[in-house]
């Protein structure tokens, strides 16, 4: 029986969730993704247009094929918790359902379960200030955003996820050594998301078997990776220093979600995975 995958965090061609939920879609899952509600228009209108037609080509030559998108902002659990000025925006007036507690409402009516749900978003409103520089709105919203939309998502999918599936998420070696230029709270972000994995790990496990892991990613030239400012200097910096001298593919990385996915990962949990050309292994630069 094929499984079934919400990603969370898909909102164009370009970035790791799309990536992965490709390579879930080549090894038989059916695909479902949550956009955030300000993307999800021009996300639609793209996908029904043809515009992401040639990246949705799997390997066997079939399109992948997303059964529903269902609009997400993950920084809100319940309506009740959504500000005035948000319910009365034109983008997210026009949609409904969309936090994280009405999506798996959704979902649960839809399908009845998931077996893989993977979180692949972030957002840090001041990533491009130093930490020290950095407010305490826009820590809270960097962890709030990045951090506890995981915490959130997985309390939620929890009860409707089959035993033996598995959780994942997307993070950044800045967690734990000094990258200068990932800021606003970022760093902090990732740190938290990281031990969070372990925490859950435990509790997902036991309560559900359900396994818990993130990927630590190397750099990729996603929409989200643009707005931070130092992308290139980060591929340039990588193919000069990592072990094995070559651009990462986002294939790479949704090809590693799937195989933590699969069977195949069945002991696998409450691990970091690092999939970055083995640049986290250096100790300097060369
Ligand atoms: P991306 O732009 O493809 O993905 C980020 C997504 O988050 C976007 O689709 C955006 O619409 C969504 N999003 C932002 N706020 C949201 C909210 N409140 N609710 C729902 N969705 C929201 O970029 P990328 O880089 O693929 O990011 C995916 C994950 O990979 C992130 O966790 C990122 O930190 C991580 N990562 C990225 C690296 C890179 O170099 N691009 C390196 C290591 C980790």
């Amino acid at each position: 029986k094929g499984k079934r995958a919400f990603i969370a965090g898909v909102a164009d061609d370009n970035g790791y969730g799309w990536a992965i939920a490709k390579s879930l879609a080549a090894a038989g899952a059916e695909i479902l993704v949550g956009t955030w509600v300000p993307a999800l228009n021009i996300f639609e209108t793209s996908l029904r247009r043809g515009k992401f037609d040639e990246s949705r080509v799997l390997p066997d030559g079939s399109l992948m094929e997303i059964t529903k998108v269902y609009p997400l902002d993950a920084v809100f659990d319940t309506l009740d918790d959504v500000p005035e000025d948000i319910k009365a925006n034109k983008r997210y007036a026009g949609s409904s359902n969309w936090t994280v507690k009405e999506v798996v409402e959704t979902v649960k009516q839809d399908f009845g379960s998931i077996d893989i749900l993977v979180h692949s978003l972030a957002n840090g409103p001041e990533v491009t200030k130093p930490l020290l520089e950095t407010s305490r709105n826009g820590y809270l919203a960097a962890i709030s955003a990045s951090s506890y939309s995981y915490v959130s998502l997985l309390k939620h999918f929890l009860p409707i996820m089959n035993p033996g599936g598995c959780s994942l998420s997307l993070t950044y070696i800045a967690s734990e050594r000094i990258i200068p230029g990932y800021g606003g709270g970022m760093s902090s972000a990732k740190a938290a998301l990281e031990s969070d994995t372990k925490v859950m790990a435990f509790e997902a496990g036991r309560k559900r078997r359900i396994r818990v892991n993130t990927i630590s990613a190397g750099p990729l030239r996603s929409r989200a990776a643009k707005a931070i400012g130092f992308i290139d200097m980060m591929i340039d910096y990588s193919i000069a220093n990592a072990p094995l001298q070559k651009e990462l593919s986002a294939e790479e990385v949704g090809n590693t979600a799937a195989f933590l996915a699969s069977p195949l990962a069945s002991a696998i949990t409450g691990a970091v995975i690092y999939v970055d050309n083995g640049l986290n292994a250096m100790g300097v630069g060369v």
